[in-house]
């Protein structure tokens, strides 16, 4: 019996990633600006899968699929570009992924005594049914707002947290995640911060001089279609009755905010990971965000959006590379965040890099969340790259999206650091912007 219900476990599981047989992951290090271009303007032909960026003497990883294999490495062959193998077999590499979640999971099943844990994660109830409990348990600080729907009709949750229901004027902080759906580290991170902001309060000045918007999920049809359906998953999952848009649903939402949209690191096609939708804001997911920036506007002077991976705090303008009136202050604010980070990393983790969006990952993207907000008027707007760092024990492979559940904990207790240093600051800075 037990044998049988692991046969069908093990089965369960080998069906589930199917659709990565064949698939490999290569590391690409372009040397120079001419093979950096080169290998972008590939992307479309070969339909390749960026999952760590390449910049200039930057090795990035690239995902490409079994019928663009050959061809992919002849280009590389032909244009020098240095490469290697990075993963020889993506489905057997997430079904070992699965295999240490479910190892995980026994242990946490549920909330525990209605705390999230951090050890494993979450599916979409879980961290939903955290959120209501959250605002049910600590009624005069957490406000839960489900007002709008994503486009499969799930609510999308976000809290407000105050001291005095946003009654006075404090400076407004926004933080949100997981509007890339494969990017699994992004929500422990928002969830977390509720924690430390109500549930094990160790800053009370935070809470005492801000307001708070928290918003862990903002795409949970794509989150839960990573889930469920196909690990790689990055975009909402919306249709627009076209044909094409039932065999290649879905939009990028994070280029699908109103600011230089469909301009640039965009592929206008929506079998394309980066398609920018069919207009700016054609997403609900994306467009609740516009809405909470706008309503907020005069208030908000911190916005931040988690991603993965990386290691790298990025800011505005991811467009063209240049830089933004306050700059400055956008940069040191980024570096004190960088360091609290840092400061209490693990030895194996990555440093954090700070820079411009564009510059730093080496290409440009338009209409992105962080963009968006900073071109509207929020003073210091960011996208945190979460770590997604080498293994040791796996020499070939890089968690990446899938960072050993192992290490969420840890992440988000150095990401908190980030928060606290970055939300003072902005304090400092900008919290008189309107009183
Ligand atoms: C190819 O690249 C390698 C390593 O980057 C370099 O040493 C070599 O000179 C290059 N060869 C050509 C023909 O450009
Ligand atoms: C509260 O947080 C502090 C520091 O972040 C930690 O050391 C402590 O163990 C936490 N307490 C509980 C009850 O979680
Ligand atoms: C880059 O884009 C920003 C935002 O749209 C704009 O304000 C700035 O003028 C642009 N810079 C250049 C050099 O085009
Ligand atoms: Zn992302």
């Amino acid at each position: 019996m037990k044998f049988l219900v692991l046969v069908l476990f093990v089965t369960a599981i080998h069906a589930k990633h199917e659709i990565y047989s064949g698939w490999k992951s290569f590391f690409v290090k372009p040397v120079s600006h001419d093979q950096l271009s080169k290998l972008t303007t590939k992307i479309q032909e070969f339909d390749l899968d960026f999952i760590s960026k390449a910049a200039v003497n930057r090795e990035g990883i690239v995902l490409v699929k079994p019928r663009y294999q050959v061809d992919f490495l002849k280009f590389l062959r032909e244009e020098n570009i240095s490469n290697r193998i990075h993963t020889e077999n993506l489905k057997q590499r997430f079904d070992i992924d699965d295999q240490k979640i479910e190892a995980r999971k026994l242990a946490t099943r549920s909330l525990n005594g209605g705390r999230l844990p951090y050890d494993n994660y979450q599916t979409l109830d879980v961290i939903y049914e955290y959120l209501d409990k959250i605002a049910e348990n600590y009624p005069e600080t957490v406000t839960l707002v489900s007002s709008s729907k994503s486009f499969e009709g799930r609510p999308l949750k976000y809290l407000k947290i105050s001291k005095d229901k946003f009654a006075s004027n404090k400076p407004v902080i926004y933080i949100d995640a997981g509007i890339h759906a494969r990017e699994w580290i992004s929500p422990p991170t928002v969830t977390y911060a509720v924690h430390k902001l109500v549930e094990n309060v160790t800053e009370p000045d935070l809470l005492d001089n801000f307001d708070w918007i928290l918003f862990p999920v903002v795409n949970p049809d794509g989150y839960v279609y990573s889930f469920e359906k196909e690990r790689m998953w990055r975009k909402t999952r919306s249709t627009d009755g076209s044909i094409l848009s039932w065999i290649c649903p879905g939009v990028d939402g994070n280029r699908n905010f109103n600011f230089e949209w469909n301009t640039v690191g965009v592929i206008d096609n929506k079998c394309f990971n980066n398609y920018p939708g069919s207009k700016p804001f054609s997403e609900p997911e994306s467009r609740t965000v516009g809405e909470i920036i706008e309503k907020h506007l005069d208030r908000m002077v911190l916005f931040i959006t988690m991603h993965s991976y990386g290691s790298m705090i990025l800011y505005p303008w991811g467009n063209n590379g240049s830089l933004s009136h306050n700059a400055f202050s956008v940069h040191t604010v980024g570096i004190d965040m960088a360091d609290a980070i840092n400061k209490l990393s693990l030895p194996h983790f990555p440093n954090y890099v700070v820079g411009n969006a564009m510059l730093t990952v080496g290409y440009g993207s338009s209409g992105a969340a962080e963009d968006y907000a900073h071109y509207r008027g929020v003073p210091l707007t960011y996208t945190f790259e979460l770590p997604g760092f080498e293994n040791k024990d796996t020499d070939e492979y890089l968690d990446g999206f899938n960072l050993d559940p192992i290490y969420i904990h840890q992440v988000c207790v150095e990401t908190w650091e980030a928060f606290v240093i970055g939300a003072r600051r902005a304090g400092d800075l900008y919290g008189k912007k309107n009183l």
